[in-house]
């Protein structure tokens, strides 16, 4: 994948060494807030939210025995600046894939978010996908317009905002 303001954008599947470089870029330039649950105690990357970070990813991604989801660390210049994943619902009925971008503060609003979105909407309909799910926040505006953009509708909650787009 490549454009976005002559930076070039690749997907990387995440692996050990790779979720070293995602942990680095999240500590130097992003809020734990935007790119982990919640983690009791002091703000700021404390060394249990550091460590919650790598068993988070471990534990949903690299783990074969525990894995739901698939990610990709977004590369933007050569650089790790982000995360995207995706996972399968499965439901009685149909099959829907919940999926969720973050990005460092340093390369939000270039159109990255926009570019590194197709891939996990692609994916989910190269894999038969029936519905794609998201959730974000009311405050995440570039969040609401990214989902709403791609033509899912926005079911706001309170301060939640869950996205649903038929595919
Ligand atoms: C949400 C996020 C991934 C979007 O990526 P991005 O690269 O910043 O977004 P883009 O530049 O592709 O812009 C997407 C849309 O948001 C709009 N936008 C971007 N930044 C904005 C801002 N600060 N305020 C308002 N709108 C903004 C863009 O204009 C675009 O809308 P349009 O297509 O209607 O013009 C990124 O901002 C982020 O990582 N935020 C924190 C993590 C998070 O909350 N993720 C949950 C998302 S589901």
């Amino acid at each position: 994948m490549t454009g976005a303001h002559e930076s070039e954008i690749v997907l990387t599947p995440l692996d050990e060494p790779a979720l070293h470089r995602l942990l680095e870029a999240a500590v130097a330039d992003a809020d734990p807030r935007e790119v982990m649950p919640p983690v009791d105690g002091p703000p700021g990357w404390t060394r249990a939210r550091r460590e919650a970070f790598l068993a988070l990813h471990r534990r949903r991604s690299l783990d074969p025995d525990t894995a739901i989801e698939t990610t990709w660390v977004v590369e933007v210049g050569g650089r790790a600046a982000g995360a995207a994943r995706l996972r399968p619902v499965h439901s009685t009925s149909s099959v829907a894939v919940e999926a969720g971008v973050w990005l460092c503060r340093s390369v939000r609003g270039r159109g990255i978010g926009k570019r590194v979105t197709e891939v996990p909407l692609e994916a989910a309909r190269d894999g038969g996908a029936a519905r794609f799910i998201a959730s974000t926040t009311v405050a995440d505006t570039a969040g609401r317009r990214l989902l709403s953009g791609a033509g899912a509708d926005l079911d706001v909650r309170g301060e939640d905002v869950d996205a649903s787009l038929e595919l």
